[in-house]
């Protein structure tokens, strides 16, 4: 996939004096049924996360607390989000190289997963995702 199908997509907000809210259902504030959540947390300073990409998996990455870096690559072209508020989510579709990093004291990093967690949709190898990407890219 190309750098261009990577959105931030703007999740609906109640606001309260009590306190914020917000909500995500699949299929509508993301394009895609969730299938898995998963989230990072209690990162020790300089850590460096991420660095692979997926065959077919889509994901949503929202910063439910703090803030880090999310550095995403296509094969071809690289671009650097930085995610510090909890109704952001950056959509990521399959194919595409992620590398989080910066992550802020006391921050967590909640994905939205379209499958479930299997070994054989990572690449871990960023010259054989590389090929593969473009290749499909052209
Ligand atoms: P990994 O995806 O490599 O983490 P990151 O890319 O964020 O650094 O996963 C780290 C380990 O956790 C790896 O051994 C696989 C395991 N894991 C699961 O068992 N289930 C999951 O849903 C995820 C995301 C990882």
């Amino acid at each position: 996939m190309a750098l261009n199908n990577v959105r931030i997509i703007d999740l609906p907000r109640v606001k309260d004096a009590r306190g914020n809210l917000t909500f995500i259902e699949g299929d509508r504030h993301v394009p895609f049924d969730i299938k898995r959540v998963y989230y990072l947390y209690d990162v020790p300073g300089g850590a460096h996360r991420g660095g692979h990409a997926h065959r077919k998996l889509h994901q949503l990455i929202i910063a439910m607390s703090g803030s880090f870096d999310i550095t995403l690559d296509d094969g071809n072209t690289k671009f650097k989000y930085h995610l510090n508020r909890s109704y952001y989510g950056l959509y990521i579709p399959n194919m595409m190289w992620r590398e989080i990093d910066n992550f802020s004291s006391g921050s967590v990093c909640m994905v939205l997963a379209s499958e479930y967690y299997e070994e054989a949709d990572y690449y871990r190898d960023y010259s054989e995702f590389q090929i593969d990407a473009r290749a499909q890219q052209r």
